[in-house]
C-alpha cells in the first residue's frame, strides 16, 4: 500500500508523526522496559512505512525520527562543543579505610546525610542535552569543558530516548551517563575481527569509546552499544534529591540501572561494595567501582567541588583481578596471515575462579617494557579484560641468574627469518606457502561455517591431508581424491563421501562468502559482504585500483591495499584462476525481479541518500530491471543525485543533457512505471529487507555499564594482540 497516491500530503505527515510516536513507544518497550508489545517483523514494517514516507518528503522528516537510529554512511566531523555545566571526573578510593574517612569528612561538615550507592559503569562518559523533550546533542567527556558533538552516533544507539514520555521534564537539562558495550556486542565484535585477522580490542571500555568516534554511524548501529544514565545537570531541576531525580528520568524513558541503594551509614555503604564486587561477575556488562554520591541535593551544593571533581560524590574502584605467579616459559603462536603472537606458560594460579595457565603478553615491545623474563614471578590481570595478561614483574623475587628475554629472530615453526611491519607491533613470518600453521590456518578459515561450510574437513583432517602431500592450498580441496582420502588412517569410505559432498556444496556458497574464505587480511565476514555488493564479481574487485576499492562503503585505505596486495600475488592469482575452474562462485547471483519498471535504462547512482546506502540504491535499480553503470557517459539514461554529487560528473551530465532525478523522485518514478504495470509490491520488499537487517542488527539485549576516561586519545580503539584464551 502506497500512501502517497492514497491520502494527501497533509495525511501522511499526520501518519509520519504518528509512526514516530508509535515506534518510539515499541523501542521503549522493547530496549528499556524487555517488555514489547509487537513482534519484531510488526516493527520493522511500521519502519519501511516511515522511511518510506520519509523518503517521500525528506524535508518533513524529524532529526530525531526512529529512522535515524539505523545511521547513515555520511562520514563526520565531529564538532567541538562547550559543556554548560563541566563534565568533572570523581576522586578515587581502593580501599575501605579512604571510604570512611570521606563520609567521615561529609559527617563532620554538613552532619548526618543520606548516600546512594551506585554501580560505577566502565564504559565512555556521555552527555545528553534535551530541549522541550526531544534529543538536542550527545556530546563526549572531551577534556571536561568542550567535548565532541556525536549525536548522530549516538541516535543509533536504541536505549537513548529520542522523544521522552511521562512529563514534568524541564524544558531544557542535560542527564549524563555511560556508553557501553555490553560484553555479548563485545564479543561479538572480536571474533568478527579475530576471522578478519584483526587485531582484538583490548576490552569493552575502549571498544565504546572507539565505535562512538566512528565516522559512519551505521557502523555505530550494528555494533551493540547500550547507554545508562546516573546524572542529571540544570538550571533549577525540580527534585531535592539525586535519588528523586533518577526515579524521574527512568519515567521520562531513560535507561537507568536499578542497582542503587540508599545508604545512611558506613556499613549500609560496604555491604552494598561487597555485594557487588561479586555480584556484578554475573552482569551484562563491564563495571568498575561503586560510585557513592550524597543525595540530597542542598547538601550536594553546600559540598562544593574542586576544580577537577565534586566534593559530594566519590568512586570506590574494585580491586582488578590480579595474582601474582611464576612464567614458566613463552610459546609463539603463528597465525593464518603470519602474525606472530608470543603467549605465556604460566605456573596454573586461580583468579577471578578459572585457573589460568596461558596469559598474553601482547609483542617483543611489552616484553622489553616490562622487562619481563623467563623464571620471574609475574602479575597475571584479568580486569575488564577477557584474555588474562602479563602488567608487570615482581622485581624483589628475580633471581639473580635471570637473564633479559630475548624475542626470537626467527619463525618458531618454519625457521624463516621474522620480519617487522613498519607501524605494527607485531613481527611477522613472510613464508607464507611454506609455513605449516599459516597453509593449516588459511585452509581452516576457507572451509570455515561462515565461510565455505565443507563439513568434513575439520582441523585435523586438514593437517592429514597436508602431511600426505594431498592438500598444500585452498584450491587443492576441489581436485581431493575420494579414493586417495578414503585410503588414510583414521579415514574411511564415509568420511571421504562426506568430504566430497560438503565441497561439491560449496560451490553454491555465495559470492561474499567466497570473497570472505579466501582470508584476505582485514577483509572480514561483513567487509567482504560490502565489498562484493558493491563490485558484484570478483574480477571486478581484482581489476579495481585501491581507490576505487576505497569507494565501497567499510573499505578504508588499509583495507584497500591489503586486497591490492593479495591481488597483486602470482600464487594467490593462479589459486584464484583454479578456484574459477572448480566452479565457485564468482559473482553476486542477481535478484529476483521486483519490476519492469527500470527496464532498458542505464543508470548513474552517484551522492549519499538520505535512508539508504548506495549499494542498497543500486540493489532497487537492478530488482526493478535497471542496469547500473558507473561513470556518466552519452549511453546513460539518466543519474540520480543524492547529497554531494561530485560536481565533475554534474557538470558532465549537463554538458550531455543528462536528467539528474532526485532520490524522492527516482522513486517516484518507479511508482508511476509500476502503477501502470499495476504491480504493487516491490520496493517495499527490498526496502523491508533493508530495514529490517538495520534493526535485527541494532538490537542486542537491552542492559548498561560505564567508564572512567583516561584521555580522548584513548578513546581511539585500542588493541591486544593476542588469541583468545
Ligand atoms: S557521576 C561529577 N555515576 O566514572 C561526577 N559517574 O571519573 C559525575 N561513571 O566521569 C559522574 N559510573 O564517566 C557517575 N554511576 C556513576 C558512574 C560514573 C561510571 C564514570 C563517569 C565519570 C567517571 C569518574
Amino acid at each position: 500500500m502506497r500512501e502517497g497516491n492514497f491520502m494527501g500530503k497533509e495525511q501522511d505527515i499526520l501518519r509520519m508523526r504518528e509512526l514516530e510516536r508509535v515506534l518510539e513507544h515499541h523501542s521503549y518497550k522493547y530496549y528499556i522496559e524487555n517488555n514489547p508489545e509487537i513482534s519484531d517483523k510488526e516493527f520493522d514494517e511500521l519502519l519501511a512505512e516511515l522511511q518510506r514516507l520519509e523518503a517521500a518528503y525528506p524535508e518533513e522528516a524529524d532529526r530525531n525520527s526512529p529512522t535515524k537510529r539505523v545511521g547513515s554512511d555520511l562520514t563526520s566531523e565531529f564538532e567541538s562543543v562547550e559543556h554548560r555545566y563541566a563534565m568533572m571526573s570523581l576522586s578515587n578510593t581502593y580501599s575501605a579505610e579512604e571510604l570512611g574517612e570521606w563520609i567521615d569528612r561529609i559527617v563532620r561538615e554538613i552532619g548526618q546525610v543520606e548516600f546512594v550507592a551506585e554501580l560505577k559503569f566502565d564504559g565512555t562518559a556521555i552527555s545528553l542535552t534535551y530541549e522541550n523533550g526531544a534529543l538536542l546533542r550527545a556530546v563526549t567527556r572531551g577534556d571536561g569543558k568542550r567535548g565532541d558533538d556525536v549525536t548522530n552516533n549516538v541516535r543509533t544507539i536504541c536505549s537513548v530516548p529520542l522523544k521522552l514520555r511521562g512529563e514534568g521534564y524541564p524544558s531544557l537539562f542535560e542527564i549524563r551517563g555511560e556508553i557501553i558495550m555490553p560484553y555479548a556486542s563485545f564479543d561479538r565484535l572480536n571474533s568478527e575481527r579475530e576471522a578478519a585477522g584483526e587485531p582484538l580490542l583490548a576490552n569493552p571500555r575502549n571498544a565504546a569509546a572507539g565505535t562512538l568516534k566512528q565516522q559512519s554511524s551505521q557502523v555505530v548501529a550494528r555494533r551493540g552499544l547500550d547507554c545508562t544514565l546516573y546524572q542529571l545537570a540544570g538550571d533549577n531541576l525540580p527534585f531535592t534529591t539525586h535519588a528523586e531525580s533518577l526515579e524521574k528520568a527512568k519515567e521520562w524513558g531513560f535507561s537507568i540501572s536499578d542497582h542503587r541503594a540508599i545508604c545512611r551509614t558506613r556499613e549500609e555503604i560496604e555491604t552494598f561494595i561487597n555485594y557487588w564486587d561479586t555480584e556484578r561477575k554475573s552482569l551484562p556488562y563491564a563495571t568498575d567501582g561503586i560510585v557513592i554520591k550524597v543525595n540530597g541535593y542542598a547538601e550536594q551544593r553546600s559540598l562544593g567541588a574542586t576544580a577537577k571533581s565534586p566534593r559530594w560524590a566519590v568512586a570506590y574502584k574494585f580491586q582488578a583481578e590480579r595474582a601474582v605467579t611464576k612464567l614458566l616459559s613463552v610459546d609463539f603462536q603463528v597465525g593464518r596471515t603470519g602474525a606472530v603472537t608470543p603467549v605465556a606458560n604460566l605456573e596454573p594460579v586461580l583468579l577471578a575462579g578459572t585457573v589460568v595457565r596461558r596469559a598474553s603478553i601482547h609483542n617483543a615491545d611489552q616484553i622489553a617494557l616490562h622487562d619481563i623474563r623467563i623464571g620471574d614471578m609475574v602479575y597475571v590481570e584479568k580486569g575488564g579484560e577477557i584474555i588474562p595478561k602479563i602488567t608487570g614483574v615482581e622485581f624483589s623475587e628475580r633471581s639473580a641468574e635471570s637473564q633479559p628475554f630475548e624475542y626470537i629472530t626467527h619463525c618458531p615453526e618454519c625457521g624463516s627469518e621474522l620480519v617487522r611491519v613498519e607501524g605494527e607491533a607485531k613481527h611477522f613470518c613472510p613464508n607464507s606457502r611454506g609455513c605449516k600453521p599459516q597453509i593449516i590456518g588459511r585452509i581452516e578459515h576457507f572451509v570455515k561455517r561462515k565461510a565455505m561450510d565443507i563439513e568434513g574437513l575439520g582441523s585435523e583432517t586438514i593437517e592429514l591431508l597436508w602431511q600426505n602431500d594431498m592438500l598444500h592450498n585452498i584450491a587443492d580441496i576441489y581436485g581431493l581424491d575420494s579414493g586417495q582420502i578414503a585410503a588414510l588412517p583414521r579415514l574411511g569410505e564415509k568420511s571421504a563421501a562426506n568430504i566430497q559432498q560438503g565441497v561439491e556444496r560449496s560451490k553454491e556458497v555465495p559470492f561474499e562468502r567466497v570473497l570472505f574464505a579466501l582470508g584476505i587480511r582485514f577483509v572480514g565476514e561483513t567487509t567482504a559482504k560490502y565489498i562484493a555488493s558493491h563490485f558484484r564479481t570478483l574480477d571486478a574487485i581484482m581489476a579495481a585500483s585501491r581507490d576505487e576499492l576505497a569507494e565501497a562503503e567499510e573499505v578504508g585505505a588499509k583495507i584497500a591495499d591489503s586486497i591490492v596486495d593479495y591481488f597483486a600475488d602470482e600464487d594467490n592469482r593462479a589459486i584464484i584462476e583454479l578456484l574459477r575452474q572448480a566452479g565457485l562462485q564468482f559473482e553476486v547471483r542477481e535478484k529476483r525481479k521486483d519490476s519492469n519498471a527500470l527496464s532498458g535504462k542505464s543508470i548513474v547512482i552517484s551522492g549519499k541518500f538520505a535512508g539508504r546506502s548506495r549499494d542498497d540504491m543500486k540493489a532497487i535499480v537492478e530488482a526493478h530491471g535497471g542496469r547500473n553503470i558507473a561513470a556518466v557517459s552519452a549511453n546513460v539514461d539518466f543519474i540520480v543525485a543524492g547529497d554531494n554529487m561530485g560536481p565533475a560528473k554534474r557538470q558532465k551530465a549537463e554538458k550531455l543533457g543528462i536528467t539528474i532525478l532526485s532520490e524522492t523522485e527516482f522513486f517516484a518514478m518507479i511508482e508511476g512505471a509500476e502503477g501502470a504495470e499495476n504491480n504493487a509490491e516491490s520496493v517495499e520488499v527490498i526496502e523491508a529487507d533493508v530495514a529490517m537487517e538495520t534493526q535485527t542488527m541494532a538490537k542486542t539485549e537491552a542492559s548498561s555499564e560505564a567508564s572512567s576516561e583516561a584521555s580522548v586519545a584513548a578513546e581511539a580503539e585500542q588493541v591486544v594482540q593476542g588469541t583468545l584464551f
